[in-house]
């Protein structure tokens, strides 16, 4: 019997997670704590299964008061509930000092009457929200960040750390099989929800995405709002093998961050929310701490590139716990090729 699990001998997520302390990768707190999130991540997979016949589809609130979250979006029922769930496998474990989420106004002290840990946890309970009632693929976005103020309540200052203080990242994709994706920093792993045993197996060991591609995902409808670069970019992309890129590019949309992500970990591709003239003010769409970053770390950590069209994102310094930022992700080659763009055409 070999000393540790890999693709020919598959082993649970608690195995690789041992092994990963042994080998001097994380501590046994963090181990605890990614423990904890993959328990919750079991229990939302368990209620986004259920759909009408668990009644949590549909939106959250009083019929005609729907009930806004800090993003001033109108809250799904599974955003809350996936946001309660991780709230409370968190809050008495012992192994955080904080929390702090996309459906949350500010970050949360864990509560007095609980042991505080080491670690701020961080993340988007449920994405894509909007494809929740339609039966499409839905996830879970986390990361971890360092906390090193003993006794003291963390604020939300405390979490503006650029992306490269992050411990560990990971998603979990609510799809056809329920799949863990992890980084503690020491490449990229996927874990697939066996679920008559109802746990995590190690289903991928060190994720490499091609460094090329011939597929990107955007939302094509935003196109007369894109900047210049975006423009040339998608412009070169769509004109084919005759154009200046000298090849014919596919485009997939799922419109669930995760899902378009699994994707790319899985064959390749470039995945895109650029900053338009719709979401300019708020600096782009998606969240910087709570989506870009915990998918730049998995990106970069097998292989791929990850930035806002201008800087690498893993180094962008947060000035907000609710920040947004441009997103290019995914195949190295294709990412700095969207980087090109934005040069010659800023
Ligand atoms: P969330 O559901 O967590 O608010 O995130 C939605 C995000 C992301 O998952 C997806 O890539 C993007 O919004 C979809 O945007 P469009 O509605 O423009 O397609
Ligand atoms: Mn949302
Ligand atoms: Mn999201
Ligand atoms: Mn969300």
């Amino acid at each position: 019997m070999s000393l540790s699990c890999n693709d020919a001998q598959p082993c649970s997520l608690t195995r690789f997670l041992i092994e990963e302390q042994r080998a001097g990768h994380i501590e046994p707190d963090l181990r605890l704590l990614i423990e904890v999130v993959a328990r919750a991540c079991k229990r939302i997979s368990i209620a986004v299964g259920k759909g009408a016949l668990g009644g949590v589809l549909g939106e959250a609130g009083l019929p005609g008061a729907a009930s806004m979250n800090v993003q001033g979006e109108a809250q799904k029922k599974l955003d809350v509930i996936a946001n309660d769930v991780l709230m409370e496998a968190n809050a008495w474990g012992g192994h955080l000092a904080g929390l702090a989420s996309e459906e949350m106004d500010h970050s949360q002290p864990i509560p007095d009457e609980f042991p505080r840990g080491r670690y701020l946890l961080l993340f988007d309970p449920l994405d894509g929200s909007s494809n929740i009632d339609v039966n499409v693929s839905v996830g879970t976005i986390f990361s971890v960040l360092p906390y090193a103020k003993q006794g003291q309540d963390p604020v939300d200052a405390d979490y503006l750390q650029p992306g490269t203080a992050q411990l560990a990242a990971g998603y979990c994709v609510y799809g056809p099989q329920t799949t863990l994706v992890l980084t503690v920093g020491h490449g990229t792993h996927a874990f697939t929800l066996d679920r008559e045993v109802g746990s995590f197996v190690l289903t991928t060991r060190n994720i490499r995405i091609p460094e090329q591609t011939a597929e990107f995902a955007v939302n094509m409808s935003n196109q007369r709002h894109w900047q210049p670069p975006m423009q040339a970019y998608v412009g070169d992309l769509l004109a084919g093998k005759t154009g200046p890129r000298g090849k014919d590019f596919n485009m997939r949309w799922v419109a669930s961050m995760v899902a378009d992500v699994h994707r790319i970990m899985t064959r390749g591709g470039i995945f895109s929310y650029p900053l338009d003239a719709k979401n300019e003010a708020k600096g782009g769409k998606l969240r910087l701490m709570y989506e870009a970053n915990p998918m730049a770390f998995l990106v970069e950590q097998a292989g791929g590139a990850a930035t806002t069209g201008r800087q690498r994102m893993l180094e962008v310094r947060p000035a907000d716990l609710h920040q947004r930022v441009p997103v290019f992700l995914g195949s190295k080659g294709e990412v700095e090729e969207a980087g090109r763009y934005h040069r010659e055409h800023d």
